[in-house]
């Protein structure tokens, strides 16, 4: 790789981030599609978000993914945001416009969606859904679910109040419910951390059987107990590599002013550093 004066610079946001994954799709897809771009991870404290927005602006990125805890500090100071984080209140990708105003957007939910339909082979509409938990992934997959015409959204959160906020985000095809509701649905996310690094589960798993998918937003390990359980029940399974790959495709197409990143490379690239970490350092 060669940086010179006209290399852009694209970075990401958060804290902690020396974990994240951004940094190896982006450079990979940049790579892939010959683009003179290098992306980088910055920790930024809780809090700093309007700072890292002002260096933005000051040393000219060319894009900015964000990640928690920044994502509604961000929304709060973009000078113009989509409507669709509007209603979420959340923004996990700023890109400059060529009148120098910073311009907000989240692709989380957008990215779940294409997803479900590349990796999965299933498109929501029409569906009856079961989305587990409440929190910001919650929000933004029970938003872009909606806007893809699903016929039921139910939440199911621990927290009731958060339940209700998050299944309003669907207008009338949203309600609040509870676990027994999954044995009835065609998909199923668990949209909590339950199973990140641990082989818990979010529900009991005799619910699930053949002809349901279900969606997992952990991807460490990528083949969570709860998938594990869903294919020894026969239903197809969904992992949550596809949502950080497919809004990072959504990302890098804003970034660039149109270029389609592809989402088989940016996968091998999170699954190469995936499987690095794994190795043992000695
Ligand atoms: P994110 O932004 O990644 O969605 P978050 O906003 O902290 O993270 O939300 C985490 C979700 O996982 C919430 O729905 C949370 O439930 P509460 O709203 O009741 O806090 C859910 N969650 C996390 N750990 C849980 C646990 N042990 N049992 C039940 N729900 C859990």
């Amino acid at each position: 790789m060669l940086i010179t004066g006209r290399t852009r610079l694209g970075a990401v946001i958060g804290s902690p981030i020396h974990h994240s994954l951004s940094p190896a799709l982006y450079n990979a897809a940049f790579a892939a599609a010959g683009l003179d771009w290098v992306f980088v991870a910055f920790d930024v404290a809780h809090g700093l978000a309007s700072d890292a927005l002002a260096a933005m602006r000051v040393c000219g990125f060319g894009g900015l993914s964000v990640t928690m805890p920044h994502k509604e500090g961000v929304f709060a100071n973009v000078d113009v945001v989509e409507p669709a984080a509007a209603a979420l209140r959340s923004v996990n990708c700023v890109v400059p416009l060529a009148d120098g105003r910073l311009f907000g957007c989240s692709t989380d939910g957008d990215g779940y969606v294409d997803s479900l339909r590349a990796d999965a082979g299933v498109d929501p509409a029409g569906r009856r859904i079961v989305v587990v938990g409440a929190g910001g992934a919650a929000r933004s997959i029970v938003d872009a679910l909606a806007r893809a015409g699903a016929a039921e959204i139910v939440v199911v959160n621990r927290t009731a109040d958060k339940a209700h906020d998050t299944a309003m985000l669907a207008g009338h095809v949203g309600r609040v419910g509870e676990f027994g509701d999954i044995e009835h649905a065609d998909l199923v996310v668990n949209a909590t951390s339950i199973g990140m690094n641990s082989s818990e589960v979010p529900f009991d798993v005799s619910l699930l059987h053949a002809g349901q998918t279900v969606s997992d937003i952990v991807y460490q390990p990528l083949r969570t107990a709860l998938l594990e359980a869903a294919g020894e029940r026969e239903a197809t399974v969904h992992d949550g590599l596809g949502m950080l790959v497919h809004q990072a495709v959504h990302q890098f197409r804003r970034f660039t002013g149109g270029v389609e990143a592809d989402p088989l490379v940016m996968r091998a690239a999170a699954m190469a550093e995936l499987a690095h970490r794994a190795i043992p350092a000695n």
